[in-house]
């Protein structure tokens, strides 16, 4: 059976039987369409949220299209329910090959959650931090992870001091340093599944302004009404328009090799300039498993190091593979082999990354991901 949003994305034909798929926020909104798009297709949907019986709305709606549909809730703001979502999700299959991070939204009290950390930032960032490092090892070498992110991320820098109070919580822009942190998320977490070979892309979405979702149900009243009204008018972005951008990622042939991306109106985009700084995203991960007091996640080899100046990247490959003295630079597309020792002669020098990490046996370096969203 096809559903409106897969046509919209143009991924009716996909066949998604014996696809294994978790959506976080399935239970309203544009994960709830995705969450039924795919069971539409034949995957296997876990569908997330906290309300048991819109969970079973859903998972109802999915069985009677034909589908496999299991709930399983969480409250993002419970460390220990995060983990125990995961749990669930690995008892029910060995295997991933789709986690949809979409649960989220923009909420209007100033609160600390039970670990100390302002609420959006938790929901929004930390949780499928979390849910996605305890299920990494459950991602297939073909998997997907799709994070909904959103261009209210502009405007925005990371300010990790920040989530750390509410003494100067700001409603907005609580959730728009959150839907930065989704993306330098996926940047950090594509590079570091790349570094480990995992095979499994990441990627993250703006869906549109989405007027009819639940989205705007935490927010005043009066504010409330009338984005929903906005739903009504010709233009505006559908629920399932909004399900298509998800979708498409999830989903599409087209971005079968993409990795690490920002996909607007179903095109991968540049976000904004504090979106692609790749020493925050590395940041960001790190104090993120550290709020979360885990092991940072996907660590990356052995020793870090920090050129001073600029990173040089070897153009040319040498013949010194694997001799233990030689070092192996990547930069992008460009990877170099280059004696240790003659480094610093061989390299070209460019105005990108300074920070690189490598093995401590000096035989693998790898470079920060292009800054520039190349
Ligand atoms: N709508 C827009 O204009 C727009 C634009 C850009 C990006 N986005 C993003 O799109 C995503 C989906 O939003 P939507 O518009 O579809 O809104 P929605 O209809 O409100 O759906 C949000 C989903 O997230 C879940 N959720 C919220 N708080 C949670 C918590 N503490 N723990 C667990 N689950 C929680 C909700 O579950 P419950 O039903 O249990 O609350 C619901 O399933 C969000 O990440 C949002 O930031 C939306």
């Amino acid at each position: 059976m096809t559903h409106e949003a897969s046509l919209i994305a143009g991924v009716e034909d996909i066949d998604c039987r014996g696809m294994t798929t978790l959506i976080t926020g399935s239970t309203s909104g544009i994960g709830r369409q995705t969450a039924e798009a795919l069971g539409a297709g034949g995957a296997t949907v876990y569908v997330h949220g906290r309300d048991a019986q819109a969970g079973k709305e859903v998972t109802d709606h999915i069985t009677r299209a034909g589908g496999t549909a299991e709930f399983f809730p969480a409250d993002f703001t419970r460390r220990r329910e995060i983990i125990e979502l995961a749990d669930r999700v690995r008892e029910a299959s060995d295997t991933l090959d789709l986690l949809i991070n979409n649960a989220g939204g923009v909420f209007r009290s100033g609160q600390l959650t039970e670990i100390g950390v302002e609420y959006t930032f938790q929901v929004n960032h930390l949780a499928p931090f979390l849910l996605t490092a305890e299920l990494v090892d459950q991602l297939n070498s073909s998997a997907r992870v799709v994070t909904t992110a959103s261009a209210a991320h502009n405007g925005t820098s990371l300010n990790l001091d920040r989530v750390r109070t509410v003494d100067t919580h700001r409603s907005f822009w609580a959730y728009s340093h959150s839907k930065l942190a989704n993306i330098l998320f996926t940047r950090e977490l594509a590079r570091r599944g790349e570094v480990h070979g995992c095979g499994w892309t990441a990627n993250c979405v703006h869906p549109g302004a989405i007027p009819g979702s639940g989205f705007t149900r935490f927010l005043p009243g009066p504010v409330s009404k009338l984005a929903q009204a906005l739903d009504r008018v010709p233009g505006v972005t559908s629920v399932a328009e909004g399900a298509a951008e998800l979708l498409h990622v999830a989903l599409s042939p087209r971005t079968d090799d993409i990795s690490g991306r920002y996909f607007s109106d179903q095109v991968p985009t540049s976000p904004s300039e504090s979106a692609r700084q790749p020493q925050d995203a590395n940041r960001l991960w790190r104090e993120s498993a550290s709020l979360l007091d885990i092991d940072v996640p996907l660590q990356l080899p052995a020793k870090e190091a920090t050129w001073r100046g600029r990173l040089c990247v070897a153009t040319e490959r040498g013949g010194y593979w694997p001799h233990p003295r030689s070092i192996l630079l990547r930069y992008s597309h460009h990877i170099a082999i280059v004696p240790r020792t003659l480094r610093d002669q061989w390299l070209h020098t460019i105005a990108l990354p300074r920070r690189c990490y490598y093995h401590s046996n000096c035989r693998i370096a790898e470079a920060s991901p292009d800054p520039h969203g190349s």
